[in-house]
């Protein structure tokens, strides 16, 4: 780990940056805490920000810009047509993934509405390391389905195996050879796998992956939302890439797929989203709808502000001692809780420490929402806002069942150098204390349930009293302490 910074062995991480510029927070009673839980329905999402102590649901532009980004926001040239702005965005994503062509669009989800329009059919398939909530959903909005080939340890809570977002290569040659190369509209290949704990891929299995899709002529489509965490985990734990520069691994990235898109809410630091393709086919293809659905093709529904900022944001994403901050923080966290019993996803991934609900609460059924009630009970317990991923993530079957999730996390986001060392420790002192009290967690139901996405604005409720004694508890415990 040649280029992570810890303090003399103590495996403090020394943050290579200082904080100039602060936001107040307040944390409130617990007793105001679950009356705000009450009121959103014990939905993290319908929680407002004003009321949280640490917001720790996302790391999706809420991350700390660098004085160079606010820098630049100034020289934004705010033109419809032809921004200068829009050039030097296009040239660092150009250089930086060796592609000929770059389109812009407002978040990572228009990315992915053109992409499913340009290559979902009805009843064609998406084949996947993994989904994400939005891809899935803009496939099935197309008319596709999605079909996952992660590796089987991807999906186990526990391990050691260092890049479990990877694509079982088996399982792709078979897809293939059942579905046939016509009825894949693509296989998808995400950075820093979302939703199973942050897991990076390794460049050896996307060296693979595009081997057999360029040889079977299936379209090989990257997610890169998640690329600069998987980046520091190639440096690390990718032997052959220890002395590569991150550029080169980028560059290299670039070189095995044939659309890279984003979301610059998260890689680049600002807010946006871009689609790269050396295809010049695809590409005028996809032109054709960035007006429609987005904005003017300089501008892609972005500000030229967030664009020049997320220029400088991606330069910066290339450089290890700023990368290495979220990874580092989410291990420090992960061991603080492994330490005291507490079940989380490991190897520690990027994006956040994602705590085993199921375990967590093993006396709550999935139907019962168990990743939910533990978002809401953390909230209640610390002012800390995580989110749920897992079965309130997914959507129901066409008959109205439940689709269960592989995996119920609570996802503790680090949004990128925001927090400090003393307010991770809080959080892992408050888990501590809900864990010890975890029987006390009860489940939820739905009071309100959004037929798409309805982890944004479903409504729940809890099932018995549960939040009442975990508040009476808390106070026997703390006394008057928030
Ligand atoms: N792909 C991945 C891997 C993501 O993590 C996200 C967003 C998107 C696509 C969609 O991008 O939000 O800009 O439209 N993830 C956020 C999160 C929402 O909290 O994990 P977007």
């Amino acid at each position: 780990m040649s280029d992570v910074k810890f303090y003399s062995g103590e495996q403090v991480p020394l943050e290579m940056h200082k904080v100039r510029m602060v936001q107040r927070v307040y944390l409130l009673p617990i007793e105001e805490r679950a009356r705000r839980m009450q009121t959103a329905g014990y939905n993290t999402f319908l929680l407002q920000n004003k009321d949280i102590y640490l917001d720790m649901l996302t790391d999706s532009g809420v991350n700390a810009m660098s004085e160079n980004q606010y820098a630049s926001m100034l020289q934004a040239d705010d033109s419809y047509a032809g921004s200068e702005t829009y050039y030097r965005l296009e040239s660092v994503l150009k250089d930086m993934f060796g592609m000929e062509h770059f389109l812009p669009a407002h978040q990572g989800r228009a990315c992915e509405h053109i992409i499913a329009r340009l290559l979902v059919k009805p009843d064609s398939v998406a084949v996947m390391n993994y989904h994400f909530t939005t891809s899935k959903a803009h496939i099935s909005a197309m008319g596709g389905k999605v079909e996952e080939i992660i590796i089987d340890e991807g999906l186990k809570i526990s391990s050691d195996f260092p890049f479990k977002g990877n694509a079982d290569i088996e399982k792709l040659r078979e897809a293939i050879s059942r579905l046939g190369k016509d009825k894949i509209s693509f296989v998808r290949m995400e950075a820093g796998t979302n939703l199973i704990g942050g897991q990076p891929v390794s460049m050896g299995n996307m060296r693979e992956v595009s081997k057999i899709c360029r040889a079977a002529g299936i379209p090989l489509v990257y997610d890169a939302s998640l690329l600069s965490d998987n980046l520091y985990f190639i440096k690390v734990r990718e032997p052959e890439f220890k002395d590569v520069d991150i550029i080169d691994i980028t560059r290299e990235i670039g070189s095995l797929m044939d659309i890279v898109y984003f979301s610059a809410r998260k890689l680049g630091a600002a807010r946006g989203g871009g689609i790269l393709t050396s295809d010049q086919n695809m590409f005028l293809k996809m032109r054709e709808m960035i007006p429609l659905y987005e904005g003017f093709l300089t501008y892609g529904g972005m500000s030229v502000r967030e664009m020049e900022a997320m220029s400088i944001g991606l330069r910066e994403s290339l450089d290890m001692d700023i990368i290495n901050q979220t990874p580092i923080f989410v291990e420090v966290l992960c061991k603080e809780l492994l330490k005291n019993g507490i079940p989380v996803v490991t190897p520690p991934g990027g994006l956040g420490c994602h705590v085993d609900a199921k375990q967590f609460c093993s006396h709550l059924s999935q139907d019962k929402y168990p990743a939910g009630a533990l978002a809401a009970a953390v909230y209640m317990a610390a002012g800390v806002r995580g989110m749920e991923r897992g079965t309130l993530s997914e959507q129901r079957n066409p008959d109205g069942s439940e689709t269960f999730a592989n995996l119920e996390l609570l996802r503790l986001a680090f949004p990128k150098r925001v927090f400090t060392l003393s307010q991770v420790k809080y959080v892992a002192d408050r888990l501590v204390w809900l864990y010890n009290n975890r029987e006390m967690i009860g489940g939820l139901e739905f009071e309100d349930e959004p037929a798409v996405l309805r982890f944004f604005f479903g409504r729940l409720k809890p099932i018995g009293n549960w939040p009442e004694k975990l508040t009476q508890q808390f106070r026997k415990d703390f006394g008057d302490s928030l």
